[in-house]
């Protein structure tokens, strides 16, 4: 940390995107939450937060903490990409980037058509998702557990959570693919425009679905919310059904694939909490929230002042960026015993701020707990002795500030095939 003549701490060298803080952003956070809980990083333009409490607050006040800007690209991007989003992908602010009153009425009718029962309903296709993923890798005894299994799990899920006919999902995963890069990285030039024209055509195909389901509805979230908007047009435009729809396609997908991932890679790097988790599936349930607060998949989220305001002593101005370090704050040691060891019987694991908390707390909170659960409830019991291959492999972070999970994860087991080929 350096100081300088401002009367605020600045980090001059601070960049959540280099090679030494993607690996482990984990070594950075106990010196910044004792020494400067709040700081000014130049080379991303935002003040950077990193305590328990100081967060709560922050996302706890959405009248001086605003979610306007969160979707915003991080760098300026190229002009031709830029000109794409602006055009082909102009979406009206709902969840994630609404501020109230927008988002009170809109959040209202996004949660009561994401209902207990809607979610539990999913559990049966989850888990026969997953037993069909399992299914077709068992044999090999060595994949990349990423793209097997932690990517396509999710990714089916959500779409068949939404309705889309599953005779898209190669098309719809071809187009989510990557593109957390434009809006939370610094993508080379080259790679934006055909990102931007990827998500023009996911917002596309977005908009034809909901059209077509107004018309035809069904037993599946787009239709419920279709079917509040048909007791009350004013409740929700159409455009507003789509904009929800399509920010599912993002939240709903990559944040649970890199959740399954890191739970996985900190199991199978302590074996015992492994063996611990296959003899006593019932322990699945707390591992899933330690795992959230051990190795969040959404380790930072972002805000913006609408006025200057005081944090931990720091005066930030107004229309500052804030970026809330929530994986930080799960290792805050005000609130957590030992935060740097993974207890999967912690008691008060699910404390974590993973979801976040007040008004913007995740909407899919129970469905990722339940794509975790069933998948780590399989893999437990029908892989009992995966293991990582090799144990040391380099593990690789795509470059962003938001979401972090293993782009690769190379795991092996004794298959029967594996079996019958090494015995006598
Ligand atoms: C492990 C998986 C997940 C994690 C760690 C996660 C984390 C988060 C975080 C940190 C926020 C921001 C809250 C804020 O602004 O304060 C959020 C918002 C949101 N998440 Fe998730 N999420 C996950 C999975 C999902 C899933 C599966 C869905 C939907 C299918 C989803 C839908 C949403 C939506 C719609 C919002 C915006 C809510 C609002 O602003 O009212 N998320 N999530």
């Amino acid at each position: 940390m350096q100081e300088t003549t401002s009367s605020y701490p600045v980090d001059e060298d601070f960049d959540p995107l280099s090679e030494d803080y993607l690996e482990d952003p984990y070594a950075y956070y106990a010196q910044f939450r004792r020494d400067a809980p709040v700081f000014f990083a130049p080379k991303i333009g935002m003040w950077v937060v990193s305590r328990y409490e100081d967060i709560l607050v922050i996302v706890k006040d959405p009248e001086t903490f605003s979610n306007a800007k969160v979707q915003e690209p991080l760098q300026e991007l190229e002009p031709e990409a830029a000109e794409r989003l602006q055009e082909g992908v102009r979406v009206t602010p709902t969840t994630s980037n609404a501020d109230p009153p927008k988002h009170r009425r809109t959040r209202r009718h996004a949660q009561m058509a994401f209902s207990a029962k809607r979610v539990q309903k999913l559990e049966p296709r989850v888990r026969e998702i997953a037993e069909g993923l399992i299914d077709g890798f068992l044999d090999e005894g060595r994949v990349d557990f990423v793209e097997r299994f932690a990517f396509p799990l999710p990714a089916m899920t959500v779409f068949s959570f939404i309705g889309f006919p599953e005779e898209d999902t190669e098309y719809l995963k071809s187009l989510c693919f990557d593109r957390l890069r434009l809006t939370w990285g610094r993508p080379p030039a080259e790679e934006q425009k055909p990102t931007a024209d990827k998500m023009s055509d996911l917002l596309a195909y977005v908009e034809d679905f909901v059209r077509g389901r107004a018309d035809d509805l069904r037993d599946d979230y787009t239709s419920d919310l279709l079917r509040i908007r048909e007791e009350d047009e004013d409740a929700l435009s159409l455009e507003e059904v789509t904009s929800i729809i399509y920010s599912l396609t993002f939240a709903g997908h990559e944040t649970t694939t890199n959740l399954i991932a890191n739970g996985l890679r900190q199991l199978l790097t302590r074996r015992e909490a492994w063996d611990e988790l296959r003899e006593d599936p019932d322990l699945i349930e707390n591992a899933v929230e330690e795992m959230l607060r051990f190795d969040t998949s959404v380790p930072a989220w972002r805000r913006m002042a609408t006025r200057p305001v005081e944090i931990s002593g720091v005066e930030v101005p107004e229309e500052a960026r804030l970026l809330l370090l929530l994986a930080s704050a799960n290792r805050d040691e005000e609130q957590f015993d030992e935060p740097d060891v993974f207890d999967i019987q912690r008691e008060n694991a699910g404390k974590h701020l993973a979801f976040s908390q007040g008004i913007h707390y995740c909407l899919g909170a129970p469905l990722a707990r339940l794509e975790a659960r069933t998948a780590f409830e399989l893999l437990t019991a029908r892989m009992p002795d995966l293991r990582l291959a090799p144990e040391d492999q380099t593990i690789e972070f795509e470059p962003n500030i938001s979401f972090r999970g293993p782009k690769e994860l190379w795991v092996e087991w004794t298959s029967d095939q594996t079996a019958q080929q090494t015995s006598p």
